[in-house]
């Protein structure tokens, strides 16, 4: 109906991938940003976050010749995580808060252990995923064909080049069913009967056009239960970090539910349950990254599904991956307190 239409809330999507597949890389393609570079060794090394609001991911989408017809979701939130062997938490915990992931492989390199691990990290939490067939420009011989639909560009190509494109495809969904999962091109047979590939470039360009439209269908078409608004407050501390000139902070990704400056919240410390008060609510602006320094917004209240930067009072102890309660003047704090010690 129009009235559950309009209270959905955004979907949260995951970026997974073994090191270096392109993952930061096509999210900087997708908000014409430049992260990627301003990473130490070009690796990332924590969870970044996204909102592309609804109207920015429609005007992007036109730059890039898709025409997306209206969007019933607010926006996507859009969760970058590291392909680093070292970070299996953070993808973990990226993994356990979306609703929908893009698991990128590298054409030239085909499935790699991290991606058989996010895999069966996704496998595990029943998530419908995207395969982004990334770095399809590296096939030798490749004509640019800048933010072309993949199967036109395609197209264009020389014979040798096609040749290639399907041997190194073929490969990738042999590797696949060893997995235990289908899949295929997006364009080819019934969508809807296996995990669908779409081949990219995050550095030129094609399919990008989409990979974004295949995630807001999706979306919009498949979703409407699981992204229905709810008051219930669904929150999750992602991670903890000391930024200048706000003190100890958290990273919290608001799956839904609404928090307040000023609201009192619940976290689970080290030795002890964290009770304190919201002094701020700040995120990026939207299309940017939250882990790149820059000014924030503040809200006097925030609605999900959003990624927030809390300040407040004695969050130093706070830690990654558990929940955050907040209390309202009906609840039993100390009922709270005994659920936040148990994540
Ligand atoms: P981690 O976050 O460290 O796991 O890596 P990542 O998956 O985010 O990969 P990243 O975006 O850091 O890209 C790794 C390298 O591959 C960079 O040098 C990129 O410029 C390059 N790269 C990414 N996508 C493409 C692509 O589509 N084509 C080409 N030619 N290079 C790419
Ligand atoms: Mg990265
Ligand atoms: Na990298």
């Amino acid at each position: 109906s129009k009235q559950s239409e309009e209270s959905l809330r955004s979907p949260i999507c995951c970026i997974m991938g073994h090191v270096d597949a392109g993952k930061t890389k096509l999210l900087d393609r997708i908000r014409g940003t430049n992260v990627q570079e301003g990473e130490a060794g070009g690796i990332t090394q924590q969870v970044g976050a996204t909102f592309f609001p609804a109207e920015n991911i429609r005007e992007r989408a036109k730059e890039i010749n898709v025409d997306i017809a209206k969007l019933k979701v607010p926006g996507l939130l859009v969760i970058d995580t590291p392909g680093h062997e070292a970070f299996t938490n953070m993808r973990s915990r990226g993994s356990g808060l979306c609703d929908i992931a893009i698991l990128v492989v590298d054409l030239m390199h085909g499935l790699e252990r991290q991606t058989i691990e996010s895999l069966n990290l996704l496998k595990s939490r029943n998530t419908d995923f995207i395969v982004a067939l990334n770095k399809v420009d590296r096939l030798y011989g490749w004509k640019t064909c800048r933010n072309t639909r993949f199967k036109e560009a395609l197209e264009r190509q020389a014979k040798d080049v096609k040749n290639e494109f399907y041997m190194r495809l073929n490969q990738v969904i042999t590797q696949f069913k060893e997995q235990g999962l289908n899949t295929d091109l997006y364009y080819e047979g019934n969508m809807r009967e296996r995990y669908n590939i779409v081949p990219t470039s995050a550095i030129t360009g094609e399919g990008i056009p989409e990979l974004l439209w295949l995630l807001l269908q999706w979306s919009q078409k498949t979703m409407v239960e699981k992204l229905t608004y709810s008051d219930q407050v669904q929150c999750n501390v992602l991670e903890v970090k000391v930024v200048e000139g706000l003190g100890k902070t958290i990273d919290v990704v608001l799956v839904n539910g609404v928090l307040h400056e000023g609201d009192q919240i619940v976290v689970c410390g080290n030795e002890e349950p964290i009770v304190t008060t919201i002094r701020s609510l700040l995120t990026p602006h939207p299309m940017k990254e939250l882990r790149v320094k820059g000014t924030y917004l503040h809200h006097k209240e925030i609605k999900a599904a959003q990624f927030v930067k809390i300040t407040a009072q004695g969050l130093e102890h706070a830690i990654a991956g558990t929940s955050l309660y907040v209390v309202r003047p009906q609840d039993d704090l100390e009922g709270i307190k005994e659920a936040a010690m148990q994540d």
